[in-house]
């Protein structure tokens, strides 16, 4: 089936490449606001019988789903045979839970809102916490990938002799399997969040690593809070200055900079949301599995 590639506003780069890599064609868009709010909508290329592959990372999610419905919607109604997401950050895996009574649990509609629109999606490295596959909420074949060999791959060519630092047990499954591919140690401390934007962290003993260049690898870098809370703990353990590794740089606000001035060494994301961090590249890996 013949491919063509959408891009979604702000994924004009990543679009272009796995078209690119796919040897498939870049679709034409015309999407706009209307003055009074309200979103428009023109495909301006030949979608017919077409696989299309819209791209759109997720993060500040609302803003985004309605020309992403709009476009999908258009699409199959011009003729396309199939349309696949690709969407490197997929949004409100985290609020898997009613943590408080009353609350929605928004992945599990979310979810329900894209399986009802694309019929298949790509994301990588979905924040699986409480679920432990994407098909638990998405009726819609999902392909994930994962980013733990390009990070380890970035980690032996650019940080000497490092140990991995995961600030929480969720974040286990992606330090420990960095930590096996690079051949580094690693440990994982532990989290307790009180609020959207307060973290407390308690480090392990780490005297043993007093010489070695600390890497905190996380999932999600949002408000940076956690990688904050986690830097002053390593600074008053006698630790060096560590290297931050987000696979998803959200960076809500000032995170950025506030983690550059709690005192990151450098912070380095895949950009699965575009971003000047952005040293991991994680294009090949979709467009592998895209004409896989
Ligand atoms: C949480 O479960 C995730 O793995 C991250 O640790 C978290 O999302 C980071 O959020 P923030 O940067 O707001 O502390």
């Amino acid at each position: 089936m013949k491919k063509i590639f959408f891009s979604l506003p702000g994924n004009e780069m990543l679009t272009q490449s796995l078209a690119e890599k796919c040897q498939a064609e870049l679709g034409k868009t015309i999407i706009r606001k209307f003055p009074d709010g309200e979103t428009y909508i023109k495909i301006d290329s030949d979608v017919k019988n077409k696989l299309v592959i819209l791209v759109c990372t997720l993060n500040d999610p609302d803003e985004k789903l309605f020309p992403l419905y709009y476009l999908s919607q258009t699409a199959k109604e011009l003729g396309a045979k199939s349309i696949c997401l690709v969407s490197p950050y997929l949004a409100y895996m985290r609020q898997d839970k009613r943590f408080q009574p009353g609350e929605g649990i928004t992945s599990d509609y979310f979810a329900k809102l894209i399986s009802s629109f694309v019929d298949s999606l790509i994301t990588v490295d979905p924040h699986l916490h409480r679920r432990s596959s994407l098909s638990e909420i998405y009726t819609i074949p999902t392909i994930v990938i994962h980013a733990a060999d390009l990070i380890s791959k970035w980690i032996k060519g650019n940080i000497l002799n490092p140990v991995l630092v995961g600030p929480d047990s969720e974040s286990e499954q992606w330090v420990s399997e960095v930590a096996r591919l690079a051949n580094a140690p690693f440990i994982i401390l532990e989290k307790r969040r009180r609020g959207d934007e307060v973290v407390e962290i308690s480090v392990p003993h780490v005297e043993k690593y007093k010489e070695f260049t600390p890497v905190l690898v996380d999932d999600i870098i949002s408000t940076a809070k956690t990688m904050i809370e986690t830097i002053d703990h390593l600074k008053s353990a006698g630790m060096k200055k560590p290297v931050c590794i987000g696979i998803h740089g959200i960076f809500a606000n000032n995170a950025y900079s506030d983690l550059i001035n709690a005192g990151a060494e450098l912070v380095v994301t895949c950009n699965t949301i575009s971003h000047e961090s952005n040293s991991i590249k994680i294009d090949e890996a979709i467009a592998g599995r895209i004409n896989s």
